[in-house]
C-alpha cells in the first residue's frame, strides 16, 4: 500500500487535473487494486473531474454535500465532523464518508472510491486548528493522523492491506496540508514553467523539511511539531513539470531554465538528505550522479490544449478519451487525436512509475 499527496505551495501547477488522470490511469490498470482519492481541498477540484466533471460532478458534490434529510454530509467534511465532535477519540467512521465514483462518473474505473472534497473545509478549519491546541498532551498528533485513521478505517472495511491512495491538497499550508502530509508516505510536488515554481518548491522543502534557504531562518511549527512527536514526513517521490507545451522556441528554452533550477535546488537537497527521497522502483539502488537521479525523480507532463480541457470538463481521464466531436455544456468542440498523443503517454509512463 502507498499513500500519494499530490502538494505545492502554489496554485494552479496541476495538483487537482494530475490527481484526477493519475489516480483514473492508476486504477485502471489496477483492476485488483483499490483506489482511493482523497480530496483535502475546499476548491473540490479533484473531486469535480473525478466525480463527471464540469456538470455531472457538480451534480454528484451537491449531491454528497447535502443528503435531504441526513444531517452529515457523505464527503470529507462529514468524517471531519465526527472528528472535530470527540477529537481525541477515534469513531472509526471513515468508511461512511467514502463513495464510489462509478456511481457518478460511468467513465470512471469501477476500483476508484472518493472521500469527496467539500467548501465546508473552509469553515471547519478554525474547528480543526483549535483541537491541536492544548489539551491532551497529544492533541496535535492525534488530529494531524485523523486522514490516516480514515485510510486505515478503508483498510479494515475492504479487508484489505494493499489500497493505493492519492491526497490532493490545498496550495497554501493549511491545516489540511498538515494533514494530508501526516497522512502520505510518498509526496509529489507538481510545479509550472513560470518563474515563481521555484520559489514554490524551495518553499516545499522548507515548510515540511526543514530545508533552511539561509542561516537563521525559522522553521515552520508542522516540521517542529512532526519532529517532537516523532512523526514520519513522507519521502519525495518525484517533481512534475507540468503543461510543457503551447510554447513556441523561446518560452521552451524559458522552460527549460525552470526545470533546470528547479533540479539543482531539489539535487543539492538530495546530497544532503537523502532520506527524505523514495527511491524507488522498489529495490532499485540510490541513484548516483545527477541523470539518475532525474530519471528517477524528475517526470513532465505536456499540455494536451483542448483534449485537456475536455477530460476535465467531462471526466473522462485523458488516457480513456477518444478524439472526434464533443458536447462541452452544448458546445461542440473536437478533440484532435494529435492532442491526445501529447499527453496520453506521459501520464502513462508516470503512473507506470507510481507503485
Ligand atoms: N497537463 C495539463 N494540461 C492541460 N491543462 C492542465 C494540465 N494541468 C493542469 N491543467 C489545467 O490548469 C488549471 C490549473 O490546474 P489545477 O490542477 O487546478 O491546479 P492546482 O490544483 O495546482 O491549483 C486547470 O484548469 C487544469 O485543468
Ligand atoms: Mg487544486
Amino acid at each position: 500500500m502507498a499513500v500519494y499527496a499530490f502538494w505545492n505551495n502554489k496554485g494552479g501547477v496541476g495538483k487537482s487535473y494530475l490527481t484526477f488522470q493519475v489516480a483514473c490511469e492508476y486504477a485502471r490498470t489496477h483492476p485488483d487494486r483499490k483506489v482511493l482519492v482523497i480530496d483535502l481541498c475546499p476548491q473540490a477540484n479533484a473531486s469535480g473531474m473525478i466525480l463527471g466533471g464540469i456538470s455531472a460532478g457538480e451534480v454528484a458534490i451537491n449531491h454528497l454535500a447535502h443528503r435531504t434529510g441526513q444531517r452529515q454530509p457523505m464527503t470529507i467534511s462529514g468524517y471531519l465532523d465526527d472528528r472535530i465532535v470527540s477529537p481525541y477519540k477515534n469513531p472509526y467512521s471513515g468508511a461512511n464518508y467514502v463513495t464510489q465514483v462509478k456511481k457518478f462518473n460511468a467513465a470512471a474505473p469501477e476500483n476508484i472510491y472518493i472521500a469527496c472534497g467539500d467548501s465546508s473545509l473552509e469553515l471547519q478549519s478554525e474547528q480543526v486548528r483549535n483541537a491541536c491546541l492544548p489539551g491532551p498532551p497529544e492533541a496535535w498528533r492525534i488530529v494531524h493522523t485523523w486522514v490516516r485513521d480514515l485510510i486505515e478505517d478503508m483498510k479494515t472495511f475492504w479487508n484489505e492491506q494493499d489500497l493505493t491512495v492519492f491526497i490532493d491538497c490545498n496550495p497554501s499550508f493549511t491545516i489540511y496540508t498538515e494533514i494530508a502530509l501526516c497522512a502520505a508516505e510518498r509526496l509529489i510536488i507538481p510545479f509550472s514553467s513560470d518563474g515563481s515554481s521555484k520559489r514554490a518548491v524551495k518553499s516545499v522543502l522548507s515548510l515540511v523539511y526543514g530545508v533552511q534557504n539561509g542561516a537563521g531562518q525559522a522553521v515552520s511549527a508542522f516540521y517542529t511539531s512532526t519532529n517532537r512527536f516523532r512523526m514520519k514526513l513522507p519521502q519525495i517521490y518525484a517533481y512534475v513539470g507540468n503543461r510543457l507545451t503551447q510554447m513556441n522556441n523561446s518560452s521552451a528554452s524559458a522552460f527549460k531554465q525552470v526545470v533546470v533550477g528547479i533540479f539543482n535546488e531539489v539535487y543539492d537537497v538530495w546530497r544532503n538528505n537523502p532520506d527524505i527521497f523514495k527511491i524507488h522502483p522498489n529495490g532499485a539502488s540510490a541513484p548516483t550522479g545527477r541523470p539518475a537521479f532525474r530519471s528517477m525523480f524528475e517526470s513532465q507532463i505536456n499540455d494536451a490544449n483542448t483534449a485537456s480541457v475536455v477530460s476535465g470538463a467531462l471526466g473522462i481521464p485523458i488516457c480513456s478519451l477518444t478524439a472526434g466531436r464533443k458536447d462541452l455544456s452544448g458546445k461542440e468542440v473536437i478533440v484532435n487525436q494529435s492532442q491526445l498523443e501529447k499527453q496520453q503517454p506521459n501520464i502513462r509512463e508516470f503512473v507506470a512509475s507510481i507503485e
